[in-house]
């Protein structure tokens, strides 16, 4: 009989737990990774890549990751000895000839350019400058010609443009992908070190340089250089962003400011050059110096956006900043702020115009 009363609550709790047993059982649900976790060591250049975006080779049945086709080709030469390299400053853009990722670089630099927010930003601060129908405009750093490609619209038939820019690689790529664009008879493409422009003085109505002043070694230099080809009452105009005015949704933000923070500075001369582009135009002698502010915001991960934040998890590790766990968790954690539709990521960009005086 005393067996009874047990029994009956031996019954009652399965009943109560069965609901929490049977949640328990079912297998975790994943969802989809906003941005792949996992890091590899390329074993020529020993930087870090984010494995989906890796080149895989398999060599005697073991897999291997390389950052980029080049460095799997050396690997595969190097034989048992295996060539090794590194890529030498931390700011691949100064020396983009010598990096062996350049066709990712120059497929960046065409996706940046093609993302909403950011052709939007550029064109108005192209239109802040202003250039006109009819000017003779210098971009310098060209990179694969997506400044340059808006330009002759802008300076229409009787304008002319020129890219400038150090790497012949990425002037390779621009001249490709000039080839079809409207106004191609106005646009010159050569390479040349903005500190030491090919250029007679007072040519230019206008001087540009967008997201590269804060990659050159010395910023005043190539402003001077900007000033001296153009003429008296023409524009000097340069753009940047500014990696101290980052910010984006994350649940650690902790390791957030730590990753940007830290990637910025072990890359950058000068990390918040955005906002020091008014001083350094005045400092070159222009007058009349004035300054746009601007916002490169995306909500959805742009496909640029993506590869900026794997590649900044990828230089954390290569740089000591954190290990390949703590990177790959830090990718995991832009999963959920993505699909609750929660993602903001925002960088601002700053525009500074100056006059040359007379
Ligand atoms: C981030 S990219 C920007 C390219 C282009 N302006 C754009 O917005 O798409 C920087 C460019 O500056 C070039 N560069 C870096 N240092 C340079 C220098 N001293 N003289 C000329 N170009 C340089 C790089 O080769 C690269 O093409």
């Amino acid at each position: 009989m005393r067996l009874l009363p047990i029994l009956l609550f031996v019954a009652v709790a399965v009943v109560l737990l069965l609901p929490l047993l049977r949640r328990m059982r079912l297998p975790a649900r994943s969802a989809p990774r906003a941005l792949p976790d996992e890091l590899v060591k390329d074993p020529v250049c020993q930087t870090y890549i984010v494995k989906s975006r890796a080149v895989r080779r398999t060599d005697a049945g073991q897999v291997r990751y390389f950052c980029s086709e080049q460095c799997a080709r050396l690997d595969a030469r190097g034989g048992g000895g295996r060539a090794r390299m590194t890529h030498r400053h931390p700011d691949p853009w100064r020396d983009a000839d010598a990096q062996t990722n350049l066709e990712q670089m120059a497929a960046g630099l065409e996706s940046r350019g093609r993302t909403p927010a950011h052709a939007r930003l550029r064109r108005r601060f192209l239109r802040f400058v202003p250039v006109r129908a009819g000017d003779r405009v210098l971009e310098v750093g060209c990179g694969t010609g997506v400044v340059v490609r808006d330009l002759v619209t802008l300076v229409g038939r009787r304008g002319k443009v020129v890219g400038v820019d150090s790497s012949r690689l990425l002037l390779d790529r621009a001249r490709r992908l000039c080839r079809e664009a409207a106004g191609r008879a106005r646009l010159a493409l050569r390479v040349g070190d903005g500190a030491r422009l090919p250029f007679a003085a007072r040519r230019f109505d206008a001087a540009l340089a967008i997201t590269v002043i804060l990659h050159v070694a010395d910023p005043l230099r190539v402003v001077r250089e900007m000033a001296r080809v153009t003429r008296s009452g023409g524009h000097v105009g340069v753009q940047d962003q500014d990696f101290g005015v980052v910010a984006v949704t994350h649940p650690d933000r902790e390791l957030t400011d730590r990753i940007m923070h830290g990637v910025a500075a072990h890359i950058y001369l000068e990390p918040h050059s955005g906002r020091r582009l008014p001083g350094l135009l005045r400092s070159a002698g222009l007058e009349g110096v004035r300054l746009l502010t601007d916002v490169y915001q995306d909500t959805t991960l742009e496909p640029w956006t993506k590869t900026f934040l794997e590649r900044r998890a990828e230089r954390a590790v290569s740089f000591g900043i954190v290990n390949e766990m703590t990177a790959a968790r830090w990718l995991d954690g832009f999963t959920e702020v993505v699909a609750q539709g929660a993602f903001v990521l925002t960088l601002n960009y700053y525009g500074a115009v100056g006059t040359k005086p007379g």
